[in-house]
């Protein structure tokens, strides 16, 4: 009994002298494991009389328990300092000034891009695209622009061979939408993309550049309705306050074919160095889609019509941010770019 009571008392001094909850577990598995001291006690029973034993077994019993109990309790307070000296330690210093992210940011083009495509979707249009490598039969013959026709000079062009080339304008996507939609109506898209010409690069030509073509096509469809459309652009793209006015123009695919004006968001119409001093800036060519187009992609002239309009991008861009060289925006200066970053 006695070498009991000293077990109990060395016990429970050793949980209690414990310090963290991996010495605590080591106490645990040597007490109540296979090895420890109280299986060491339970060995005397076979020297204990016959009435000893229950009463010794059951006071091991207890003790064992009464370890558990001890053990338990100390875990909870030990687990609770062991915290507490955590957040101390890992406490973090809110007012640091931080590292700052590296972000990226779109590209001033695929900005106005993206702004003219949501305009259009908002518009109910569908955004159709088609191959910069394109045909002959697209870029030039279906838009009524035939072999041999001096209109061809108006784009000097990259040809790959007699039938190929790349594609001077979006207008070829146009014509490719037509052919695979007539004789459905209506036609309602805008066709974003990169264009080519032979031209020597320089403040306001590159040879690459981008183009956001438009087409509808339905029954009724009048000039009036293309001049709606385009203030909205003009408006979204320039300000609320813009006007805008046509000219008339020539194209082979449009009859009749205007050229639109933009007041000028610089000088509010009143001139300026960006308007030359007019007051108006050229932003598009567009038109009502010529009937020989039409018929040549399978509709008849007779029963619908269309408008169509074609702005050039980079146009838009080198206004609506005040950049004066078309080259900034294709030799991609990171510096340059970065000024575009909204985050900065
Ligand atoms: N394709 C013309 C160009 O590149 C732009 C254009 C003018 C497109 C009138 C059109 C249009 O769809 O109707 O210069």
């Amino acid at each position: 009994m006695e070498k009991l009571e000293q077990l109990r008392e060395e016990g429970l001094a050793k949980i209690e002298a414990c310090t963290s909850t991996k010495e605590l577990q080591d106490i645990r598995v040597l007490y109540l494991g296979k090895k420890g001291p109280v299986q060491e006690v339970m060995k005397m029973m076979k020297d204990l009389s016959q009435e000893e034993r229950p009463v010794f077994g059951q006071q091991v019993n207890e003790i064992k328990q009464t370890f558990e109990k001890a053990i338990e309790e100390k875990k909870v307070t030990l687990e609770a300092s062991e915290i507490n000296e955590k957040l101390k330690n890992e406490k973090i210093d809110i007012t640091l000034s931080g590292l700052k992210p590296n972000l990226g940011n779109l590209h001033p083009l695929t900005v106005i891009q993206q702004e003219l495509e949501d305009l259009f979707i908002g518009l109910g249009y569908e955004v159709a695209e088609g191959p910069e490598v394109e045909l002959d039969l697209y870029n030039f013959e279906r838009a009524n622009i035939p072999k041999d026709h001096p209109a061809r000079d108006m784009q000097d062009t990259f040809y790959i061979d007699d039938e190929t080339l790349l594609r001077t304008h979006t207008t070829a996507v146009q014509m490719r939408v037509l052919e695979e939609n007539a004789p459905q109506l209506p036609i309602k898209v805008v066709c974003p993309g990169k264009v080519y010409r032979r031209d020597d690069d320089d403040a306001t030509h590159s040879h690459q550049f981008s183009q956001l073509e438009g087409l509808v096509v339905g029954e009724n469809i009048r000039l009036s309705d293309l001049k709606g459309t385009l203030e909205l652009v003009a408006r979204r793209m320039f300000g609320e306050s813009r006007e805008i006015r046509i000219r008339p123009s020539y194209f082979q695919f449009t009859e009749p074919s205007v050229e639109v004006d933009v007041s000028c968001h610089i000088c509010n119409g009143k001139g300026c160095p960006t308007c030359k001093g007019t007051g108006w800036i050229e932003i598009l060519g567009a038109g009502m889609v010529h009937p020989n187009v039409l018929s040549m992609a399978g509709y008849d002239p007779l029963t619908c019509s269309g408008f169509a309009f074609g702005i050039g991008m980079e146009r838009v861009a080198l206004l609506k941010y005040g950049i004066d060289d078309i080259r900034h925006l294709y030799t991609n200066d990171i510096r340059f770019l970065k000024t575009f970053n909204r985050f900065e």
